[in-house]
Order: structure tokens, then C-alpha cells, then sequence
């Protein structure tokens, strides 16, 4: 196939998926993924992306750390707490696998946005890696997955790493379709 054709059809094809079987997602897969993820640009080559990855045992023990937890989802809004807990929790047994995903953080400004978009490219590299292999993701910025507790269950260190987004992966259980894109005029301007 013309490669330009494959890569195309991968961007097309990844959607935000929230619904999975509950079959698991393999080490090896992961570790493609992930191998892949690492071939994002990446200025100063600083790597500044950290992936804390959760098998299905660890999606459960973190699910029953934040179970007995629930201050934790309670932020930013103590009113919604228990609801969006239970709503997470409901979710997490459906996931194949997840991927917690940091960036060390720099104390200068310009290096520290830089660091944060080279992460954000290695995301977008797993979201589409997944996608060619038929798993399904979803970046999610869950204040819950990224409150530093959960971050520091999660072996990260919530004081030097930022929280870029929790993947989640697995099969798709549904095939939600495309949110639509606006038209490029509204948003590219010729020079
Ligand atoms: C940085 C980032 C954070 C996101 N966080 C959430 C989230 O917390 N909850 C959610 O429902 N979707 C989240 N999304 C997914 C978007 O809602 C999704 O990309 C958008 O609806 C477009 O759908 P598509 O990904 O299928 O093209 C996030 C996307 C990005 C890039």
C-alpha cells in the first residue's frame, strides 16, 4: 500500500472511544505503542514524556485505592463527586489497559511549553500506533486520574512531573462516529 494512503486512513480513523470489551491489551502491545510513542519530535532531545503503565490488575487496585479515597474525585467540585467516582469506576473494569502520561517539567517557561507539546506529539504517535492495530483510545485529563494522589500512587512525582492526560485503551465495544471538523478557512489564514 502507498504509505501516504496508510497514514492518511490512521489519522481518519482515530476516534475518541469510551466504550471497550474488557479484553485485555497485551505487554507487547504496549510496549510497541509506547516504543512508538518515543519517536515524537522532541527538541533538545529531552524526552520529556514519562508513561506510567497500568495493566488490567493495577486499573483495579488503582480503582479500589479511589474507592476508599473519594475526596480525590471530589475535585473541583465537591458537589459532583460521588457521581463522577462513580462513573469512573463503572468504566475502569472495561479497559484493556491505561496509560498514565507526565512531562518532567522545566523551570524555564519556553522549554517547559516545548516539553509539554513534544509529550502531547508522542500521544497523538500512540493514539494513531493504537489505532492501526484496531484498539481503540482515549485521552482523557480526568481530574481524578490527574490529581496528584493518583499521580503519586502511580509512581509519578506530581512536584517535578505535569499531568499531560490518561490514555485509555482496549478494544472499541461501539464505532462512535466522527465529531465534525470546521471548515479550514475558519481557521488557516494564507500568506
Ligand atoms: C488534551 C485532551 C484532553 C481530553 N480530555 C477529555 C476528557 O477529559 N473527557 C472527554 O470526554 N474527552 C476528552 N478529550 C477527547 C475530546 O473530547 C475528543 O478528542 C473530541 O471530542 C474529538 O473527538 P475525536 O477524538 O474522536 O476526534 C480530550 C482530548 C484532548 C486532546
Amino acid at each position: 500500500m502507498d504509505p501516504s494512503s496508510a497514514i492518511t486512513t490512521v489519522i481518519r480513523a482515530r476516534r475518541t472511544h469510551k466504550q471497550f470489551t474488557g479484553a485485555p491489551v497485551s505487554r507487547l502491545q504496549l510496549d510497541d505503542l509506547l516504543e512508538l510513542a518515543s519517536w515524537a519530535p522532541t527538541h533538545r532531545l529531552s524526552e520529556p514524556w514519562r508513561f506510567a503503565v497500568l495493566d488490567q490488575a493495577a486499573i483495579a487496585r488503582l480503582g479500589e485505592y479511589l474507592r476508599f479515597e473519594p475526596e480525590i474525585a471530589a475535585v473541583p467540585d465537591p458537589a459532583k463527586g460521588a457521581a463522577k467516582l462513580a462513573k469512573l469506576l463503572e468504566r475502569l473494569p472495561s479497559l484493556g489497559a491505561m496509560v498514565q502520561v507526565t512531562w518532567m517539567r522545566a523551570g524555564d517557561t519556553a522549554i517547559d511549553l516545548e516539553d509539554h507539546a513534544a509529550a502531547a506529539a508522542a500521544v497523538q504517535n500512540l493514539l494513531l500506533a493504537a489505532t492501526a492495530r484496531g484498539l481503540g483510545s482515549f485521552w482523557s485529563t480526568s481530574s481524578a486520574l490527574g490529581h496528584p494522589k493518583t499521580l503519586a500512587w502511580c509512581g509519578c512525582d506530581p512536584h517535578r512531573e505535569g499531568f499531560l492526560g490518561s490514555i485509555w485503551l482496549g478494544l472499541p465495544a461501539d464505532a462512535p462516529p466522527p465529531p465534525p471538523r470546521r471548515p479550514l478557512t475558519e481557521r488557516v489564514r494564507w500568506l
